[in-house]
């Protein structure tokens, strides 16, 4: 079966400040984990607020070749794992979606062996799993890498002591990956340098509610005490902090004003912390966040890190808007030091930005020009629309399958803020 995304291109024109209030959807990167954990369930689980977008839906076909039936209505997706035979995760659909491998530690936990194609390589740089083999073999799963293929069994997990810091920090879907297998396990685990990402905590709290025994959530610290089974669930997933952070970063940089609503102003400290040193004003409620452009925009400093810092899948939406500073920023990705593809397609737009190892050296400058511009991932493809949206005259990106693997109906929501934006087949 080939692979081929519907191609389309986004044209804006760009040049209108946005103004008005846009609902923010589910997170993509809790939905995704959290699908996968249906195959450690003794019966359906419910998921609610699921964004429609092509990974989830990515997610959904990968679980029906492991025999998982599922219905969707209304971003309510019911999931039940009703036929356990099937074990492995074709490279066909794992080198769509790198998440796939969230599929992993629930099929050894529950199946006792999970075959599931090594994910390979990414635009965003280097992404390795050794954090996950070396978290699933302390649980006592034999592994090995065959024919590009990671091969996991065991006949029962055993709770043990686990460390998941790697050189850039902790892993995201490899403490996910960890955390679920050991909610089976016999005995306790403990997970140090676990990740505290909000989306790893509603999966923590997902599978608590299903009967898991996990203390720590939100910590780099878990202790998890294995139980026999998991029991159906019906859960509502958080909202998406980055897609309302991308949108935030949509009105400022059109130099408009707006509120998001429905997202959990909590869960982006460091974002917002950012937003104001920028001389924006930002009021937060308690599921709306507000903001408004009077002045120029200050330029600051920001390092992509691990949670509770500053999120890498803000880095490039970020870059754009500090290409409209009034001065010199410096932008550092440590989680992903190579994701920095948006740079040269910036540049293309009259940015004024030097790569230097994991950093951008951006030099704002007064205005930015239309242009035809290419998406290179899902983060870039969102910088590039941002871009976009400020640039004087018409800017034309093409393959925007990139962006729908994350953001639910962008541009319908930004058209709804006054944007002129519109998709166009090739
Ligand atoms: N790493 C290792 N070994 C591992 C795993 C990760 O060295 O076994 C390194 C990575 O190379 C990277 C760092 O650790 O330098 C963090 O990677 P992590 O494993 O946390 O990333 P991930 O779990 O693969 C998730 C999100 C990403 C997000 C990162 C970081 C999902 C489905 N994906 O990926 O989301 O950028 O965490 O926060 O949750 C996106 O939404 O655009 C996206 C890429």
């Amino acid at each position: 079966m080939g692979y081929a995304p519907p191609m389309e291109k986004f044209v804006i024109h760009g040049g209108i400040p946005l103004r008005g209030s846009v609902r923010v959807s589910g997170s993509k990167n809790a939905a995704l984990p959290m699908m996968a954990a249906c195959l450690i369930a003794s019966g359906p689980i419910r998921l609610r607020n699921v964004p429609d977008l092509a990974d989830v839906r990515t997610m959904a076909g990968l679980l029906q070749t492991l025999g998982v039936v599922s219905n969707v209505q209304g971003g309510v997706w019911s999931l039940h794992a009703v036929d356990d035979q099937a074990c492995r995760a074709d490279y066909e659909l794992v080198r769509q979606m790198r998440a796939s491998i969230c599929v992993l530690g629930p099929l050894l936990a529950r199946r006792g062996r999970g075959v599931v194609s090594l994910p390979g390589g990414c635009q965003i740089g280097h992404r390795p799993i050794d954090l996950h083999l070396k978290g699933l073999r302390a649980l006592g799963a034999e592994i090995q890498i065959e024919n590009g293929y990671v091969i996991a069994s065991a006949r029962q997990l055993r709770g043990a002591y686990v460390h998941l810091g790697g050189e850039q920090g902790s892993t995201v879907t490899g403490t996910c990956n960890v955390m679920t297998a050991a909610c089976l396990a016999k005995g306790t685990t403990v997970i140090d340098a676990a990740a505290s990402e909000p989306e790893v905590v509603d999966l923590g709290e997902m599978l608590v509610a299903m009967g898991a025994r996990i203390e720590g959530l939100g910590t780099s610290h878990l202790v998890i005490q294995g139980v026999d089974e998991l029991h159906p669930v019906d859960y509502a997933i958080i909202p998406d902090r980055i897609e309302a952070a991308t949108l935030l970063i949509a009105a400022i940089i059109t130099r408009g004003s707006v509120t998001i609503e429905q997202c959990l102003p909590h869960h982006m400290g460091a974002i917002l912390d950012k937003l104001r040193e920028t001389g924006v004003e930002v009021k937060c409620h308690r599921n709306a966040i507000q903001v408004s452009v009077t002045a120029p925009l200050k330029p600051c400093d920001t390092r992509a890190v691990p949670y509770p810092g500053f999120p890498t899948d803000v880095q490039a939406q970020w870059t754009a808007l500090m290409t409209l500073t009034s001065g010199r920023s410096v932008v550092t990705d440590k989680v992903f030091p190579n994701r920095f593809m948006h740079v040269s397609e910036l540049l293309r737009m009259g940015a004024d930005i030097r790569r230097d190892g994991d950093c951008a050296l951006i030099t704002g400058v007064p205005q930015l020009s239309g242009a035809e511009v290419m998406a290179s991932d899902l983060r870039a493809s969102a910088a590039l629309v941002l871009a976009g949206l400020a640039a004087q005259g018409q800017t034309t990106i093409h393959r925007m399958y990139h962006l729908d693997r994350g953001y639910e109906q962008l541009e319908a929501k930004l058209r709804c803020l006054g944007a002129d934006v519109v998709r166009v087949p090739e």
